[in-house]
């Protein structure tokens, strides 16, 4: 690639300051109060393209926030590249936990602290750029089009409608996303699985009213500990999920695969010393690696009711709650799952309690096979740029979309991803290291130019 090295050295520092532009706009997907901020993000997003090259960018008006869409045709023969990214991000609390603001991006030790440095406007961003050099540079050699959405962190519900609705426009060869993780800084590799997503809110009712815990403590019962024993019984002492039916369609890789897919490297370790913890668990007879790649699991993501505040209240709550999520594996329905779990936590419930379950939102894994072009271009970019062949690996994160843009559009995605798990996404002080952000731009350019020579 001509001059790439170059160009992203003579540029990087307005790259930095253009991202910066975008983190400082607070686009979080999931806060009503924030509908001005999306619009906003979504016409930056607009001039951004436009800017780095693109013949036209337009912001589509959709039931919930607003998508992206942009391209550059230079010959209608030649292959077609659709970049996939999103610009809106998770909520930032706890803001006591930042160190610097979340929404006041700021470089610390070769990182870039903010909320979405890494997910996913410090990711996305490295594709406006590397596309911005193939034009200035002269040396595109296919389409492409870019769709970027507002939705991805609340489980994309207008993007599949987006998608049918404009079969037409969004035709293309493959779609290029940037929204994982690489296995480390200097390991190289290309994600090949997401999971699944089924994710519920319950809740639990005992008397008809909060009650004097003196008065009817130890007589009536209370929704807080019933939940709480619920949710425990959901998972055994062996780590598996005890929702009746829930591994029925779960795939079963086989031993050779298994072994083929340890190779990955990973050190146990650090990994602990990373988190603080004494030791891992889960599922008994699976690897830490296994257990987020190729096994579903339960959580509990927030539990509430009762008195948090200030001090001591003697109160026996009426009401408990909980929101409960499970990571799904290839084959399993998201659909399927969450109607199991709502029966079966129906089923568990004492008589002394009425419960309600309800489904959030959900979607399906995917798993993108090693042996296509796309992945082919892949591997070879990032070899070309680390000097090492990638890692195949699966993730345990979720992008339900990427499964919908298959069924939908029929166009498979490649998952070329250059987060770090030490990013800490969706966590307080996100950040993105320089280095990550800079090496995407570099190996972008020749995902390219492989995928177009391979396409022939
Ligand atoms: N970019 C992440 C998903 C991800 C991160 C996949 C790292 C693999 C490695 C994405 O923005 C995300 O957070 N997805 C959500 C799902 C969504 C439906 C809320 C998730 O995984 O919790
Ligand atoms: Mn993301
Ligand atoms: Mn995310």
């Amino acid at each position: 690639m001509k001059d790439l090295k170059n160009y992203i050295e003579t540029n990087k520092e307005r790259f930095l300051q253009e991202l910066f532009e975008l983190i400082r706009i607070p686009s979080i997907s999931a806060k009503e109060n924030h509908k001005q901020d999306m619009y906003k993000a979504a016409e930056w997003i607009k001039n951004s393209l436009i800017k780095s090259g693109a013949d036209e960018a337009k912001v589509f008006d959709t039931d919930g926030h607003p998508v992206v869409f942009g391209k550059k045709i230079i010959n209608p023969s030649l292959p077609t590249i659709m970049v996939y990214g999103h610009y809106d991000v998770q909520p930032a609390e706890p803001l006591e936990l930042w160190t610097s603001k979340p929404f006041e991006p700021e470089v610390r030790d070769g990182k870039i602290y903010a909320r979405g440095a890494d997910d996913d406007k410090g990711q996305m961003f490295m594709h406006f750029k590397a596309f911005e050099y193939l034009i200035k540079t002269n040396q595109l050699p296919c389409n492409v089009k870019f769709m970027i959405e507002g939705e991805e962190e609340i489980g994309s519900p207008s993007l599949e409608k987006f998608c049918s609705q404009n079969k037409e426009m969004l035709a293309s060869d493959v779609i290029l996303v940037s929204d994982t993780t690489m296995l480390g800084p200097d390991i190289p590799s290309i994600t090949t699985g997401l999971r699944g997503l089924s994710y519920c809110e319950v809740e639990v009712t005992g008397p008809n009213r909060d009650l004097h815990s003196g008065l009817y403590g130890g007589a009536v019962a209370n929704p807080i500990n019933i939940l709480a024993k619920m949710i425990a019984s959901l998972t055994d002492e062996k780590g598996n999920i005890t929702v009746k039916g829930f591994y029925d369609d779960v795939e079963v890789i086989s031993m050779e695969e298994r072994k083929d897919m340890s190779r990955a490297p990973f050190k146990l370790e650090e990994y602990k010393k990373s988190l603080d913890i004494a030791d891992v668990y889960g599922e008994e007879g699976y690897t830490t690696m296994e257990r987020v790649g190729i096994r579903p699991s339960l959580d509990c993501n927030g539990i509430w009711g009762g008195y948090i505040e200030e001090g001591a209240k003697t109160v026996l709550p009426s009401k408990a709650y909980a929101k409960i999520s499970m990571r799904l594996v290839p084959h399993q329905d998201s659909k399927k799952i969450s109607e199991l779990f709502v029966k079966h936590f129906e089923a568990i419930a004492p008589p002394y309690v009425k419960v309600k379950a309800k489904l959030l939102h959900g979607g399906e894994g995917y798993v993108s096979p090693t042996d296509t072009i796309e992945y082919q271009a892949a591997s070879k970019a990032l070899e070309d740029v680390y000097g090492i062949k990638p890692i195949p690996y699966r993730s345990g994160g979720s992008i339900p979309i990427i499964s919908l843009f298959e069924k939908v559009l029929g166009i498979k995605s490649i998952l070329m991803g250059f987060g770090l798990e030490s990013d800490a996404i969706h966590s307080p002080n996100e950040n993105y290291p320089l280095q990550q952000f800079y090496k995407g731009i570099e190996a972008i350019p020749y995902f390219y130019k492989h995928y177009a020579e391979l396409k022939k």
